[in-house]
């Protein structure tokens, strides 16, 4: 029997791996802490939430003394943890949120895994989920971010990271707690709230609306489907070397304006508009500030030494995305009204 605490579990890939957990673990008590904030939907487990390993803690990860409660409920022994403001438009806005969830939170879960293990270390892990935001930006000169490459973030969002990541690190060496950090590269799928890219997009194509590109559409990204993500975090939590960091990645870099004309196509495709109908939403807008040219990853240490690699082919992961989105327009209706809807015409009307 194994407790895990999950946190972020009701956001975009924290579900994904929720889902992955309950069904494939039976036998292990599964905890999903998120404090449900805008980007948090317990929609996107309904398919599991009624399952009898899965539990429910509406938590924020700062509240030290709510989670020393909660591990000591479940007597939890593992930990996942993916709760953080995750949106650098939004870093860009508000920074001090993203310092106060990712820092102050990822240092509060920490210490109360440090308080309840007390010192015994075995069977126990902390594994962090990290993004590869933190080494910074590549030219396009073909390099990679391995593992060594060193820290480099330049928005407050990945310096929020960052940050993070470090604390988790300093746990390891300080106090000897067993934690295991990874950084993983742009994921797309379902659930992922509609301000990222790909649900962005693709709920702009069928409503006929405008498609912001940020300064030319060059920046080059990484794609992986969510639930390949998923894999990973499943494989190394159970067989990743405490102390060590590995790199998830897709070995699919795009130029976003690339990307976004194969959204674009199979899009117009599923919903029967006219090839190209909708290249007229492209619109390009003022760029993103301190926008990171290039990010890539290599993610060999974590294929040679865990056999673990993408499973899909690009084609079949944006197909079933775009397809995802199209036959759940309800999920993604009842997110955009209201609230959201003022304050993305609020974002977009300033650029
Ligand atoms: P998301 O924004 O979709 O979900 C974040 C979840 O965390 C939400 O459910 C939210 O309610 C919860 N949360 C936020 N603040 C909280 C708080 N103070 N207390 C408790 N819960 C809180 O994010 P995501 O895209 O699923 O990313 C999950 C993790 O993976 C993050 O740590 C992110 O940095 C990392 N990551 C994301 C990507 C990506 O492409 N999305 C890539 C690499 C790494
Ligand atoms: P995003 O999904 O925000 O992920 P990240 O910034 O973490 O990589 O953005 C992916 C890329 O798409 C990034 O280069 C910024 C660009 N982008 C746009 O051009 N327009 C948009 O409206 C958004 C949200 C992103």
């Amino acid at each position: 029997m194994k407790n895990i605490l999950i946190t972020g579990g009701a956001g975009f890939i924290g579900s994904h791996v929720v889902r992955l957990f309950v069904n494939k673990y039976p036998n292990y008590r599964i905890v999903n802490l998120d404090k449900l904030t805008y980007a948090g939907n317990l929609a996107n487990l309904k398919d599991v939430e009624q399952a009898e390993n899965y539990h429910f803690e509406k938590c924020d990860i700062c509240d030290f003394d709510r989670i020393v409660e909660i591990f000591k409920k479940y007597d939890i022994d593992g930990v996942i943890h993916l709760a953080a403001e995750s949106h650098v438009d939004r870093s860009i806005k508000d920074p001090f949120t993203f310092a106060r969830t990712n820092v102050m939170g990822t240092l509060s879960l920490l210490q109360a895994a440090k308080l309840c293990w007390n010192g015994e270390w075995e069977g126990k892990r902390f594994y962090h989920i990290s993004t590869d935001e933190v080494y910074g930006a590549l030219e396009f000169d073909g390099t990679l971010f391995t593992e060594t490459t060193k820290y480099d973030p330049h928005s407050p969002y990945s310096a929020s990271k960052a940050s993070s990541d470090h604390f988790v690190r300093s746990f390891h060496d300080t106090y000897g707690m067993p934690t295991i950090v990874t950084n993983c590269s742009n994921n797309y799928g379902p659930y992922q709230f509609p301000e990222k890219l790909m649900p962005l997009f693709i709920n702009n194509i069928r409503n006929g609306k405008p498609l912001p590109v940020y300064g030319k559409g060059e920046n080059v990204r990484d794609w992986l489907y969510v639930e390949d993500h998923a894999r990973a975090i499943d494989l190394i939590f159970h067989k990743g070397e405490i102390a060590e960091t590995y790199n998830i990645g897709g070995f699919n870099e795009w130029r976003n304006i690339d990307l976004i004309r194969v959204l674009i196509k199979t899009v117009d495709r599923l919903l029967g508009n006219p090839e190209g109908a909708s290249e007229r939403l492209i619109t390009y807008v003022t760029d993103r500030a301190g926008h990171d040219l290039r990010y890539a990853i290599d993610s060999r240490k974590l294929k040679n030494e865990l056999g673990w690699e993408p499973s899909l082919q690009f084609e079949e992961g944006i197909e079933k995305t775009v397809k995802w989105y199209i036959d759940n327009q309800s999920w993604i209706d009842n997110i955009t009204s209201g609230e959201y809807e003022k304050y993305y015409e609020e974002m977009y009307a300033n650029r």
